[in-house]
């Protein structure tokens, strides 16, 4: 996928005193007081800013945050505690600019400032070697729908354009698609091109045995991942909900664990596909149950065969762990999105840990993103054994799904033009 880099514009020292508008993923999650609980994605933003600023630009930042309805700016909406941990991590102070696309640029046009592009054209007031924070994007009129005449505005306010939100890489909307049209240069930051880079690694040209953990607990959601992975990888490991749809599928009882009866065809066929490649979806031998969807529910470990009407699976058993984590072990290299288990509770973590350390122990590539999946790595702590942790989840699954996203799409057009 052949796209602009914003390091090949850096190394070309184009950027010196250049506007340099960043399109960063900052949407993390917040207590109710507004406090940051993760701040990953602010952590992940900071190469590209500080290439830019070591490029000697003027730098533009923002993102959104949260879903907040466009034209109507709430203070839980700001950016603030973002820009507050943003400048911690940048060890300078980085201000916060709300109304910016509407900034007043009457009395200046961009033909007149081509020798100094730090006298902005536009309101936004930034010298080259500084950045500010450009208030949350979401709340601009015409965002979501990524309007044109938003776009071009936005465009307006920069020489370059560089998309770093891979978490949000699958959006088409006014800062991730529009303005990438119209900008005189658009590029990948850092984060985008290394997530691709890392995705492609595992499915474009995997070290084999390529093995995929899909848990989560519809099949429904994640059907076009499934039929996509089929045809790719060695092993096939499903997990939660999905392998109990998996489990009818292969003519076991669930009792009444959470499934969809009406997706067994459709889980069928995953199967089918992979069987006739040699690979396989392996199904669990044994499970641990409950009688309640509780903390304190009494966990009982039984045979893949044995599940009663009024049992709930809400974990893989013992010896399904160990064989899964065998596989692991000898694979080449591991995607993994999501647990297997209800591993928020101690009685049903334990297929979640195992294949968590598992691979962690592995020398395979292993990839894993999205949000439960990033949650079970914390709980484990094997951040540092695992080969790349997307900071995409929305994204991640569709890269995973085979999809070109909206920002590569017109990244890639731009390169071409
Ligand atoms: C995410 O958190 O998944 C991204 O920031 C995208 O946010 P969205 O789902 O609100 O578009
Ligand atoms: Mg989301």
């Amino acid at each position: 996928m052949k796209v602009l880099r914003f390091a090949e514009v850096c190394a070309s020292g184009f950027v010196a005193n250049k506007r340099v508008f960043i399109r960063a993923d900052l949407n993390v999650p917040q207590a109710d007081d507004g406090r940051i609980t993760e701040d990953t994605r602010i952590r992940a933003s900071v190469p590209c800013i500080q290439m830019a600023l070591e490029a000697g630009a003027a730098v533009m930042v923002t993102s959104h945050l949260g879903r907040p309805t466009e034209g109507e700016f709430k203070p839980a909406d700001s950016l603030a505690p973002v820009a507050k941990r943003l400048g911690e991590l940048l060890g300078r102070e980085v201000p916060l600019l709300a109304n910016w696309v509407n900034a007043d640029c009457s009395s200046n046009d961009r033909s007149a400032s081509s020798n100094d592009s730090s006298a902005s054209p536009s309101g936004v007031q930034v010298q080259p070697g500084q950045v500010v924070l450009l208030e949350n994007c979401r709340v601009n009129k015409g965002e979501k729908k990524c309007d044109d005449s938003l776009s071009q505005k936005m465009a307006s306010l920069c020489d370059i354009f560089v998309h770093d939100a891979f978490g949000t890489a699958h959006r088409a909307e006014g800062t991730t698609y529009g303005i990438a049209k119209y900008a005189p240069i658009a590029c990948a930051g850092p984060l985008l091109a290394a997530e691709i880079d890392a995705i492609s690694q595992a499915l474009a040209n995997p070290k084999r045995p390529l093995a995929a953990i899909v848990a989560g607990s519809k099949v429904s959601t994640k059907l076009t991942i499934l039929k996509s992975l089929a045809n790719n990888v060695d092993q096939l490991i499903v997990g939660g909900g999905i392998a109990n749809t998996f489990m009818l599928a292969a003519g076991l009882k669930i009792g009444k664990s959470l499934a969809e009866p009406d997706l067994v065809d459709e889980a069928k066929a995953v199967m089918a596909v992979m069987k006739a490649r040699g690979a396989e979806v392996p199904i669990p031998t044994d499970v641990v149950c409950a009688k309640t969807f509780a903390a304190d529910a009494p966990a009982t470990i039984k045979r893949a065969t044995d599940v009663s009407d009024d049992d709930m699976i809400l974990d893989i058993g013992p010896e399904t762990a160990a064989k899964l984590a065998a596989q692991l072990k000898a694979a080449g290299t591991i995607v993994w999105n999501g647990p297997v288990g209800v591993f928020e509770f101690a009685a049903f973590e334990n297929g979640t840990k195992t294949i968590a350390h598992a691979i962690a122990e592995s020398k395979a590539f292993s990839i894993a993103g999205g949000g439960d999946t990033l949650a079970a790595i914390a709980k484990y702590g094997i951040e540092k054994q695992v080969g790349y942790i997307s900071t995409g989840g929305g994204a991640f699954l569709e890269v995973l799904e085979g999809k070109t996203l909206p920002a590569f799409e017109i990244l890639m057009k731009r390169a071409q033009s």
